[in-house]
């Protein structure tokens, strides 16, 4: 049998699957091997460390359920997912073709909730939810500004308080979720509410480790979509509020600039889609671009 010391044991771990027939899998595994052990060695890591990282682990499992997802909040809060997703873009945009880059995508958190029900144009997504009403509009475009009908947008947000449905107790129903369709000349409308700023779930194992960090839980407002056509990238993305508290730090790094949209606010009056709004609201104008997919 051969004996490994900490000089050798790394490689004699990326050896020991050199038959694997998976060559991504491989390299994965390999690299993963490579930078675990590089860590370890790096922080002189003690064996009462290593236990703790386990047990940390395992509860962020525990906490998981089909409402709670704390494996991603942790990938979002290390900053993970938005790499992942800056990597992903760089990939679908490269070598696109058109005259404007695409809209720029961010994380999709925890919070999306598959199967959002179908609205017509003008609908609003938050009747009955607590916030101050808000008009979104705008087109959904190609990288070279032409109309995109059809395009799909799946929208949802938390409410006027920064509550998602999903962490509302006993709340089964879904709540400012939807999904729309642009018209003919790629045209969308409808209503919601202005997002509230948030913070993340604090009562779990990543909530131990943000205060343990000494960060601040918070997100700053913003509304969550993914929009998709068609022959076209899909992307997810969210509009943020321009003037949010925590516009700056972003617990997730999920902010960009491009993605910051000035919400104007209205007295009550005749809104832009012809709604008669008898209190005072505010509307955000956004266009999408997508980008082509390849052949
Ligand atoms: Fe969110």
């Amino acid at each position: 049998m051969s004996e490994y010391d900490e000089s050798t044991l790394t490689q004699a771990v990326i050896d020991s699957f050199s038959q694997c027939s998976d060559e991504r899998f491989k390299q994965l595994m390999g690299s993963l091997v490579k930078h675990l052990h590089a860590f370890i060695r790096d922080v002189d890591l003690t064996p009462e460390e290593w236990m703790g990282a386990i047990r940390f682990l395992t509860e962020t499992g525990q906490k998981c359920d089909d409402k709670r997802q704390e494996f991603i909040l942790l990938s979002d809060t290390i900053g993970a997912s938005m790499l992942v997703v800056a990597l992903d873009q760089a990939r679908a945009s490269r070598g696109a073709k058109g005259a404007t880059p695409a809209t720029e995508a961010t994380v999709q958190g925890p919070y999306y909730w598959e199967g959002a029900p179908d609205k017509p144009l003008g609908a609003d997504l938050a009747e009955g939810v607590p916030g101050e009403p808000a008009s979104y509009y705008g087109r959904v475009t190609d990288t070279d500004g032409n109309p995109i009908a059809g395009a799909l947008l799946d929208v949802w947000s938390g409410d006027g308080e920064g509550v998602y449905d999903m962490q509302v107790e006993g709340q089964t129903e879904m709540r400012a979720r939807g999904r729309f369709r642009t018209d003919e000349e790629g045209r969308y409308w409808f209503w919601s509410i202005r997002p509230m700023y948030y913070p993340i779930p604090m009562d779990g194992p990543v909530g131990r480790m943000i205060k343990r960090m000494g960060r601040h839980p918070n997100r700053p407002g913003h509304i969550h979509m993914i929009v998709s056509a068609a022959g076209h990238v899909p992307v997810t993305t969210h509009l943020f509020v321009a003037d949010s508290p925590y516009i700056d730090s972003d617990i997730v790094f999920g902010v960009r600039d491009s993605l910051i949209v000035p919400f104007d606010h209205h007295s009550p009056g005749t809104a832009i889609d012809g709604r008669v709004m008898s209190k005072p609201y505010w509307s955000a104008h956004y266009d999408f671009r997508l980008v082509a997919k390849r052949d």
